[in-house]
């Protein structure tokens, strides 16, 4: 046989026809000395295959060969398709293959670090399981991640990826359909794009620099090089203090920044449609990889509306208010009245992901525009899936010596952002745009509880391997 099958094209079709797989032993069970029930998994399909002494192909070697075989090394098989004559527990695939030749191509050690059909559990399988006096390993968050390799193997974590794979697909395929360009901006940078002390410092050949904590200054000098609308996906690096489930020092930042004609809502209008396209994408392509998430991670599905709630700042926190949760009028929202307020509007308007807008100008960055009608306020805006926020947006000031006042203001040296500011004094039209954390996206829309686990290797303030 030349010609390889995919474990997933398995089927009854193919009956009593020869085929060649490639893939890993998930279990290894041997019967007695003639015989080895092997079940062998390509991503995340599995096929039951059968290894059984036979005077003229199959040599109790052979067998013995098989049973001795490491979990997880990578085989190539070669056999014959049969029916089974009862259906297969322990495989996706409802056919059996008798086995003629059997290839490790790498074989992995005898003991993993991770025991993989416990990493899959779920927490109410696990009490179940010790209840009923099952020896198990609880696979803690670290160790997970110290095995990361084993950890991706999981049908939860590989539905994590390939959802996350689709949300970057279909945020690039929808902003090139809107004639958005992509661009790919400098990471390493002069100063801080965002202020804050939040930065990698790195010295650049003698002069100080650091890692791009955004994209914000580039994609928006890209706007006065004419592009009219660009997209970036590409790391964002952050010098978190604070360690908690929703911050890693690096993560994928899915930025978008447009000419405006008249509003900054022309920019929420984008967020509203592309996410929209988003969720329903995510529900319609990636269902197997959804309920395999699920499975482990028991959630509910995203309640959505089709054009986004809106609600003003003010709106919000007097939401806030008529419960008892008091915010300063200029303050800023704490974890707690966001998710606070999640729970409000979900029982108000029935969704679960909104739009706040019209932010204190007081908490927002230097870049940011203020209310033509309230200077204390801002053209601004942050999105919030299950009361998490998952991005922040606002029209930009594209006048440069108000620009230059604003980051005054802010404390911000101007002399390391000159070449940014300068960018505006050749002609800016107005513009704006937001940018979006891809871990937080998914963990969300999936209703996880930390974004480690959709970060393939996070990067936290504890954590710089593997
Ligand atoms: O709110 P942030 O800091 O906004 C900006 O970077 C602006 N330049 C965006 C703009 O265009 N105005 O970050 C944007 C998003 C957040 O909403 C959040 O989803 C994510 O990036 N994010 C983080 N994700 C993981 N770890 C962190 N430490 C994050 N900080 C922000």
């Amino acid at each position: 046989v030349n010609e390889w099958t995919r474990v997933e094209a398995l089927d009854d079709s193919l009956a009593n026809r020869p085929v060649l797989i490639r893939g890993r032993t998930q279990t290894i069970r041997p019967v007695g000395k003639k015989m080895a029930f092997l079940v062998i998994r390509e991503n995340g399909f599995t096929v039951q295959c059968l290894v059984q002494a036979q005077p003229d192909s199959v040599s109790p070697q052979m067998v013995k060969f098989a049973a001795a075989l490491s979990r997880e090394s990578v085989v190539d098989v070669e056999g014959v398709v049969s029916i089974p004559a009862a259906p297969i527990k322990g495989a996706t695939q409802q056919v059996e293959i008798q086995v003629k030749k059997l290839f490790c191509v790498s074989r992995a050690v005898p003991t993993l670090p991770i025991n993989l059909e416990d990493a899959a559990r779920s927490d109410v399988e696990i009490e179940k399981a010790i209840q009923a006096g099952e020896q198990l390993v609880r696979v803690n968050q670290d160790t997970r991640l110290n095995f990361r390799v084993l950890d991706l193997r999981t049908p939860a974590n590989q539905g994590i990826f390939r959802i996350q794979s689709q949300v970057g697909n279909v945020f690039r395929q929808f902003l090139l359909a809107e004639n958005f360009v992509e661009i790919h901006t400098p990471k390493l940078i002069a100063g801080s794009s965002e202020g804050g002390a939040a930065v990698f410092r790195l010295d650049y050949k003698g002069h100080p620099a650091c890692l791009a904590q955004s994209p914000q200054l580039h994609k928006q000098m890209s706007i006065c090089g004419d592009f009219g609308r660009v997209f970036e996906i590409g790391p964002v690096f952050r010098a978190e203090d604070s360690f908690t489930h929703r911050h890693l020092c690096e993560f994928t930042g899915l930025d978008v920044e447009m000419e405006i004609k008249k509003h900054y809502f022309e920019v929420m209008d984008v967020v509203d449609r592309l996410f929209v396209a988003m969720f329903d994408s995510l529900n319609q392509n990636c269902k197997k990889d959804l309920e395999a998430v699920a499975n482990q991670y028991p959630f509910e599905p995203l309640k959505y509306l089709r054009n986004t709630l809106r609600l003003t700042y003010e709106e919000g926190i007097q939401m806030l208010k008529e419960v008892g949760v008091e915010i300063e009028p200029f303050g800023d929202l704490n974890t707690e009245a966001e998710r606070k307020l999640g729970q409000l509007v979900l029982e108000k308007y029935g969704t679960e992901f909104y739009i706040l807008h019209r932010y204190p100008l007081a908490i927002r960055p230097f870049y940011t525009m203020p209310c033509y009608d309230n200077p204390e306020y801002s053209n601004s805006f942050d999105v919030f899936i299950r009361g998490e926020e998952i991005i922040s947006g606002a029209q930009r000031v594209h006048i440069p010596e108000f620009l230059e006042q604003r980051a005054q203001a802010c404390g911000i040296e101007v002399k390391t952002i000159s070449t940014y500011i300068d960018s505006f004094r050749y002609g800016a039209p107005p513009h704006g745009g937001f940018g979006v954390g891809l871990e937080r996206v998914v963990m969300l829309f999936c209703g996880l509880n930390n974004i480690r686990k959709t970060s393939l290797y996070p990067r936290d303030p504890q954590r710089i391997a593997p």
